[in-house]
């Protein structure tokens, strides 16, 4: 078989799949090019189950460009917050801005690539899912189910050299008549059959063209060779600090890069508090990015001083619930808090 009918039917048997298979998602259900775009803002660092609530909350308070361009920064971050990498949220928000201006919406990946906050590949799965353009979206899950298929066994320094390295297969492989579907069907297998531990290549419906699954399903599933970027260790260690029905947070600055404007608790080194003998509180660990944080919750005796600064605020217990707290503090303050109150 030539090449070119090769490739012809793989898209053919993976449209055929994506047809009966896929998830129904609202964006999927009720399409817009509003409800595309913010799809594909949330689904940059979040995964699809993590974001739904989110989005369906989102929509209604946000209908459209127009009302998220009016709306206060500090209303956008609400509604973001618990989905992390709040940058997207702010580049959201100057992208409906700076849309709304616009005579028409950008008619081209390039166009899209334009406008804050958008890469590569949010430019290409707007364009595509939205718009019918032909650019092919190369997201992790694509490079993954590309790799298998070419059995590229060529190791990687990271996920940015490999995406480079799959873009123009991701092009050749792009069914240019409907570009939209054809990058949705690409993530969904990659999502749902072409997993990366195990893929489920019994039921993969593009199987018979995977160079890698000849050699074995063992030798599939080790591809794509991407370095690990080291992880970092990081200890914090923060204080719980409550007087007169009052809370000590920080208020992240709003020119910090992460988490502007947002409320935490205050880490001690920077009240120039000393750690507490004896066991914190709580002891919570999570992972951004490569960074592992292990973070001790301790309670603070308030009758040491601490007067309010720009930086440290004291704020009423009962506002807690409308101030923008990080999401994990959030979680933290209402695990935390009605412990402290049965003590
Ligand atoms: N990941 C990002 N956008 C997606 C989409 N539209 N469908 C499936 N997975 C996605």
């Amino acid at each position: 078989m030539e090449f070119s009918d090769t490739v012809k039917s793989f898209r053919r048997a993976l449209a055929k799949w994506y047809s009966s298979a896929q998830r129904p998602l609202p964006w999927r259900i009720e399409s817009s090019l509003y409800r595309t775009v913010v799809s594909e803002f949330m689904l940059q660092q979040t995964q699809i189950k993590t974001m739904l609530p989110y989005y369906e909350r989102w929509l209604i308070r946000f209908p459209d460009f127009q009302t998220l361009a009016a709306a206060s920064p500090e209303t956008v971050l609400k509604y973001w917050e618990g989905l992390g990498y709040y940058s997207r949220a702010r580049n959201f928000h100057k992208l409906a801005q700076a849309f709304v201006q616009l005579p028409q919406p950008p008619q081209t990946a390039d166009g899209w690539k334009t406008l804050p906050g958008i890469g590569p590949y949010t430019a290409a799965a707007i364009s595509s899912i939205a718009q019918n353009y032909p650019a092919a979206v190369v997201d992790g899950n694509v490079v993954r189910v590309l790799a298998r298929i070419t059995n590229e066994t060529r190791a990687f320094k990271n996920n940015g050299e490999a995406v480079k390295a799959f873009t123009l297969t991701a092009k050749t492989a792009l069914d240019e008549k409907n570009p939209g579907d054809h990058n949705q069907a690409m993530m969904e297998l990659g999502a749902t059959i072409c997993l990366k531990k195990n893929p489920d290549c019994i039921h993969c419906p593009v199987k018979k063209f995977c160079a890698a699954r000849q050699e074995s399903a063992q030798h599939a599933a080790a591809l794509p060779r991407i370095a690990r970027t080291p992880t970092q260790k990081i200890s914090i260690d923060r204080g719980l600090i409550l007087k007169d029905k009052k809370i000590l947070l920080h208020q992240i600055p709003e020119n910090a890069v992460r988490l502007a404007g947002q409320y935490e608790l205050p880490e001690l080194r920077n009240l120039a508090c000393p750690i507490p003998k004896g066991n914190p509180l709580a002891i919570k660990t999570r992972a951004i990015t490569n960074n592992r944080f292990r973070e001790s919750i301790y309670v603070i005796d308030s009758k040491l001083d601490f007067s309010e600064s720009d930086k440290h605020q004291w704020i009423p217990c009962k506002d807690l619930e409308t101030i923008t707290l990080s999401g994990p503090h959030r979680k933290w303050l209402r695990e935390l808090l009605p412990k402290l109150k049965a003590k």
